[in-house]
Order: C-alpha cells, then structure tokens, then sequence
C-alpha cells in the first residue's frame, strides 16, 4: 500500500469548507496531487501515477508540455485580459483552427469552457432558426454540460429531468445495451431509422446536438451507417448539424473532429478539452455563413469576460500547433491500434469485462457483475479504479465504465506499462 496520509490530512483540513458533490473520481481516489510531466503525476505522498486520463482528457500534450507552459508563462507575464480585443497570437490561432479543421468550417468564435461553447452553440441555433423551429433535438446518453440550455439536452447523469425543455430525444447507437433489444447486423440500425422518422415528424425542430462519439456515457462509439442515416435526415428536413466535440475534438479519435471519422459534416462544432492542454479555452467553429448571420452576430454576441482571452489563446496555439508540427494524428491512430489489440487481450481474459470500445486514444471499459446478463457493475468499476490507483494509474471513472484517454505523446511501453497495471487492477478487484 502506497504512502497516502500527508494527503489525508489536506483532505481532512478542506473538507471543513469545501462543498461536497465532487466527482465520482475524485471522491473515490482522495489524492492531493502536486505535479505533472508528461504522462506522470505525483501526489503529496510523492507516489506517482500513469495517467490514463489525460487531467480530465484535457492534456492531450501530456502534463507540463514545455512548449505550451512558454507560451503561457511568456503570455503571463505580459498581458491577461483585454476583454475580447486582439492579441497578436489570435490571427495565428485562426489560421492554425482554419489548417486543421474541416475546410467548411472556416470561422471561430473563441470561449473557455465546454459548457460555455456549447450554449454559445444553441444561442446561433436559436437566433438563425426559421420562425416555428423551437425544438432541438439530441440524443440518449448525450452529455453537454451542466449550464441550463446544455441541461436541455441531458437526461441523466445528475437528474435534472426537469429541465428537458423544449428538447426531443432520439436513440443513440448503444450496441452493448441496445435499447431495442437487438443485436447487429439483424438490427439494420433500426436506432437510426427511428430518429430518422423522429426527425422527419417533428418539423418545429432546429437542430440535433450530437457527440459523434459519446463520451461521458462511457465511449460509445456508432457502428458504421448509423451517422450517415441521421445526418441525412437532418439535411433532408433542414434541421442543423451541431457536433459537440468538446471531448472528442482536437486528435483524440485519431482524426482533428470525430464528426469526419463516422462521416458527418457538421454546421457547427464545439471543441474544448483538447484545444489548449488542460488550460481553459474552446472554440465554436462554424460554417461561415452561419456565423456571420446578422441574426446570430449581433454586437457582442460571441463576447464574454474569458472568452477570446490572451492565456488561452496562448495556450492554445502552441498545442495546437505542436499537434500539427508533430504529426500527432497519425501516432494516436498508432498508439490506438496497439490499445485496441492490448484491451481486447483484458476483455477475453476478465469475464466482468462486459464490453470494450474505442477509437484512437479514447477508450470504455463496461463493467459487468456477469457477461451473460450485462449487468451493470459500479462497484467492481470503483475497485478497479482505485486498485488501480494504488498501483500507480489513473484512469477516468464515471458508473461502471472506465474510461482511457492516454496522452497523444506517450511512448509505446509507458502505454504497455499502463494496461499491465490496469490488468493488475483488475486481478486485484475481481479477486477482493
Ligand atoms: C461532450 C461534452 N460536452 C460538454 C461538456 C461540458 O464541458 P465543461 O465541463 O467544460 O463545461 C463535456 C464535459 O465533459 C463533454 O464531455
């Protein structure tokens, strides 16, 4: 057992004043970390950790990339926040955004958060809207964030159900758990034609919001078609694409959005996490016309005390540009096929391992009390969690599904070392 009690003793002092409701990660890991390089944490004990979590699937670069702490620490000491006036970095963050994202959409509006971009997102949405379309549709298991438009769209997680608004659900493509009781290929994507008869029936809806791979509800990737089918239903009804890549955006998947992997074209994308390394920053990229709409363009409309900020721009233009230079796409397919193979190697060997699936470096663990069944099991997902901790590697738990999203810039054994301690883990959880 890994020394833990100088961080015991910061936890105790906090919990006087902090608020509790922390993540689930965080309440069940109790770690007081001081630094991070590279792939590697280390706590207040001096215990240090693989981090298979990426910060929370933010530090793309690894922790500390020296590259982005210059450009920060150089922005830092000359200038903070001029509201959202240029700085000399914006037009070269521009045209870095315009490189590497999808030549439709060719214009930015600049914010700080996930939450924050994709409300920003449903404020275009709702401003260029032909009179009638007050509907917006999303999908089950569909994460946007925790501010009330984003609430809209979300109807699980914290149980806010209340707030679903002026929303309308479709089915996500959950094989695993399929919701019609099906199994591929028999099925022939009967999720799909439902959302696209969902669609087709509601004319007063405006836009889908959609994470082409959804993350929060444990990597669910959408088996081949599925998009096609939706998205065409979209654009035949003139209902907006809106692609929430806040988590997926930026390389993870192996592609810059993961909206180009399962073939969609989005009108607009909300990027974030991966955008500036772990500092706060997103990005609205939209197609131009969209953006420009006098209705959606209204002085002040893309404005915000954070958003457009000097240290995120900073931040984010040297990630962004080490990604390009370094050609990091193609390792994260690399480093994804080698992670697909090790996984699948811990899927045929642990009978609780209900269900494995990823893409590039964004991969779910399902965890299940019997395969048979497929029940759901949060507990043995929590062992492994924090067994895993005490054997020094962090992953991201969210309900019985663990996620993995190593940093784009690890070494092949530290990627080997990390799904040896995870099957340790594992050993360890099933066994307790
Ligand atoms: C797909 C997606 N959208 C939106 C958000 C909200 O982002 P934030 O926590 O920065 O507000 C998240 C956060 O995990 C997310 O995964």
């Amino acid at each position: 057992m890994r020394q833990q009690h100088r961080q015991l003793a910061q936890l105790e002092r906090e919990g006087a004043h902090l608020a509790p409701g922390a993540s689930e990660e965080a309440a069940v890991g109790r770690r007081v970390f001081t630094e991070g390089r590279g792939p590697v944490l280390t706590d207040l004990d001096g215990n240090q950790y693989l981090d298979f979590a990426s910060g929370t699937l933010t530090q793309s670069l690894g922790h500390g990339h020296p590259e982005v702490v210059r450009a920060l620490t150089e922005q830092a000491a000359r200038l903070w926040n001029v509201h959202d006036a240029a700085t000399p970095d914006r037009a070269a963050l521009l045209d870095t955004l315009a490189r590497l994202l999808p030549e439709h959409l060719d214009t930015y509006a600049l914010f700080s958060t996930g939450a924050e971009v994709v409300e920003a997102a449903l404020r275009v949405v709702q401003a260029t809207a032909p009179p009638g379309r007050n509907r917006i549709g999303a999908l089950r298991h569909g994460f946007h964030g925790k501010t009330m438009g984003a609430r809209m769209l979300v109807h699980w997680d914290i149980g806010h159900q209340s707030f679903a608004g002026n929303s309308v659900l479709g089915y996500a493509p959950y094989c695993y758990r399929c919701p019609l009781g099906l199994t591929r290929p028999t099925c022939e994507l009967r999720c799909a034609a439902l959302v696209r008869r969902h669609i087709a029936d509601k004319p007063s809806t405006a836009a889908l919001v959609f994470e082409p791979v959804l993350g929060a509800a444990g990597v669910i990737v959408p088996p081949p078609g599925y998009w096609e089918q939706v998205a065409d239903a979209c654009r035949e009804n003139g209902v907006l694409l809106v692609a929430d890549e806040v988590l997926t955006g930026g390389g993870r998947t192996g592609a810059f959005l993961a909206s180009e992997l399962v073939g969609v074209e989005p009108d607009l994308a909300a990027l974030s996490k991966g955008m500036a390394n772990g500092f706060p920053f997103a990005v609205l990229a939209g197609r131009h016309e969209l953006l420009h709409d006098p209705a959606a363009a209204t002085p002040g409309a893309y404005a915000s005390t954070y958003a457009s900020n000097p240290l995120g721009i900073a931040a984010a233009r040297a990630t962004l540009e080490v990604i390009e230079r370094d050609q990091l796409l193609e390792q994260v397919r690399k480093l994804g096929e080698l992670l697909d193979g090790r996984l699948r190697g811990l899927s045929d060997r642990f009978e609780n391992l209900g269900d494995v699936r990823g893409l590039g470096l964004l991969w779910g663990l399902e965890f299940v009390t019997d395969r048979a069944r497929r029940t759901p099991s949060p507990e043995l997902a929590r062992a492994v969690y924090a067994a895993a901790l005490d054997l020094g590697l962090r992953v991201a738990l969210g309900g019985h599904v663990l996620r993995l999203a190593p940093p784009f810039t690890i070494d092949e054994a530290l990627l080997d070392e990390g799904v040896r301690l995870l099957e340790r883990a594992i050993e360890r959880a099933v066994t307790a």
